[in-house]
C-alpha cells in the first residue's frame, strides 16, 4: 500500500543537509518513507493526500516527559508566580498522590496526554518512571508508560521519598535500593535510566553507581544535569556516554568543552524555565561550541505542564537566541539523536513516515505564531492519526 502525499508548499527535511524543499511530495510505502522530491517528478502511488500548499515538518520526537502521576500542583505554580522559588521539593507531593492512585487513574493520565501530545505533532515521545519511589510503584509506572510508548526511562533516582513514617530516607541506602533491587525490578519495562543529579537530590556519587549499575543492567543512559545550580551532572553523563543531558541551564565552561567533545546530546527544557520564572539556558553558547542541542517539553505536573513542543519551540526562539530552523531541528531529529534514533524525527527515505502538515505555508509560523493551533493533520507511520 502506498500514499503519495502530493502538494507540500515547504517541507522541512531536517535531514543532515538541513534540506528545505519547496512544491515537494512524499511517497510513503508500508508506513516508511519511500521517495521525497519535487512534485513535478512525483512518482505514482495508491491513494493520494492533497497538502493544499502548506508546510510539512516531521513528527515531533520529545525525549523528555514525566507522564505517569496524579495530582495537582497548580497551587505551586500560583505560589512561585506570587514570589516562591523552585526548589524539586514538590516531587513528594506527587509521589504521595500517584502511590495512592489506582492503575487506571494513572493510565488515564497518561492516554490524555499523550493523545494530547499527538493532536499538537507529537509522534515520539519518552516517558519517565519516578513518582513512585518505591519498588512495587516505579515497576508499574513502567508498565503503565510502555503502554504508550517503547522510550521508557527508569526514573527510581528522582528524589529521596520519605519512608513510612514521614521522616527521610537516608540518601545512600535510597540510592543502594535504586541501583540493586528497584533496578532489578524496573530493567525489563525500561530502555533507558535517568537520574536527578542535583543538590537536594542525588550527588554525583550516588547518581554514578544508580548509572553504571543501569548500564550494566542493558539500559542506556540520560542524566538531569545541571537544572538548579552548576553541578556534576553534565560531566558525568558524557563520561558515562549518555544520550542525553538534560536541563543543561547552568553550566561551566568545562561542561560545554566535554559536551563538545563527547556523543551526549544537550536536551534543554525551556518550559521548565518559563513555569519556574528562571533564567533559560544559554542554547546559543552550546550551539556556537558545536553541542548538538534538542529540545523537550520536561511535561510534569511540578516544573513544566505543558505538552506543547511548540510552546518549546517559540521560547527557543524568541529567548533562547535560537533561529527557527535550529529550534525546529532541535524538537525533531535532535530530539531522536538523544533517544539515538535514526529512524525519526526526520523526512528522508527510509525514516517512519511521520509527519505533521501545518495550518501555515512556512515552519516559521511555528515561533512566529504562538500559542495558536498550527497542526492540521498529523501522520504515524504513514497513518493520519490526527
Ligand atoms: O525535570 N528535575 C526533576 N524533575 C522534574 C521536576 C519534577 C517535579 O517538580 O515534579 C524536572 O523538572
Ligand atoms: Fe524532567
Amino acid at each position: 500500500m502506498s500514499l503519495l502525499i502530493d502538494g507540500i508548499g515547504e517541507l522541512f527535511s531536517a535531514d543532515d543537509e538541513g534540506t528545505i524543499h519547496y512544491d515537494a511530495a512524499i511517497v510513503v510505502e508500508d508506513g516508511r518513507i519511500a521517495w521525497v522530491g519535487h512534485r513535478l517528478n512525483r512518482p505514482a502511488a495508491d491513494e493520494y493526500f492533497d497538502a493544499g500548499d502548506k508546510a510539512m515538518i516531521p513528527g515531533f520526537v520529545d525525549s523528555h516527559a514525566h507522564l505517569v502521576f496524579a495530582g495537582d500542583r497548580s497551587g505551586e505554580f500560583a505560589a512561585r508566580m506570587a514570589g516562591e522559588p523552585y526548589t524539586g521539593g514538590g516531587i513528594r507531593t506527587t509521589v504521595a498522590a500517584t502511590r495512592a492512585a489506582s492503575d487506571a487513574r494513572l493510565r488515564e493520565t497518561c492516554a490524555r496526554l499523550t493523545t494530547e501530545m499527538l493532536r499538537q505533532g507529537t509522534t515520539t515521545v519518552e516517558v519517565k518512571s519516578g513518582y513512585g519511589l518505591t519498588v512495587d510503584d516505579e515497576a508499574r509506572s513502567l508498565r503503565i508508560a510502555g503502554e504508550f510508548t517503547t522510550e521508557t526511562t527508569y526514573l527510581g533516582a528522582h528524589t529521596v521519598p520519605e519512608g513510612a513514617d514521614g521522616a527521610l530516607t537516608d540518601a545512600d541506602e535510597y540510592t543502594a535500593l535504586a541501583a540493586g533491587p528497584m533496578l532489578e525490578a524496573c530493567a525489563p519495562h525500561a530502555k533507558w535510566a535517568d537520574v536527578f543529579c542535583e543538590r537536594g537530590a542525588f550527588d554525583g556519587d550516588q547518581a554514578r553507581a544508580v548509572l553504571t549499575a543501569s548500564a550494566a543492567a542493558g539500559l542506556g543512559l540520560r542524566v538531569h544535569a545541571n537544572q538548579l545550580t552548576a553541578g556534576p551532572g553534565v560531566q558525568l553523563a558524557v563520561e558515562l556516554g549518555a544520550a542525553s543531558a538534560d536541563h543543561c541551564t547552568h553550566l561551566t565552561d568545562s561542561d560545554v568543552d566535554a559536551l563538545a567533545g563527547g556523543d551526549t546530546v544537550a536536551t534543554l527544557l525551556p518550559g521548565a524555565e518559563f513555569s519556574t520564572r528562571s533564567p533559560y539556558p544559554d542554547a546559543r553558547r552550546l550551539l556556537d561550541a558545536g553541542v548538538r542541542v534538542a529540545l523537550a517539553t520536561d511535561c510534569n505536573p511540578g516544573s513544566s505542564y505543558t505538552s506543547s513542543m511548540a510552546f518549546c519551540i517559540a521560547l527557543a526562539v524568541r529567548e533562547m537566541r535560537m533561529t527557527p530552523d535550529e529550534a525546529l531541528e532541535a524538537a525533531t531529529a535532535a530530539g531522536a539523536d538523544a533517544l539515538r534514533r535514526k529512524d525519526i524525527g526526520r523526512i528522508e527515505v527510509g525514516a517512519r513516515a511521520d509527519l505533521v502538515l501545518l495550518d501555515a505555508p512556512s515552519y516559521v509560523h511555528l515561533a512566529y505564531r504562538p500559542g495558536t493551533p498550527l497542526i492540521d493533520t498529523v501522520f504515524r507511520a504513514g497513518t493520519a492519526v490526527s
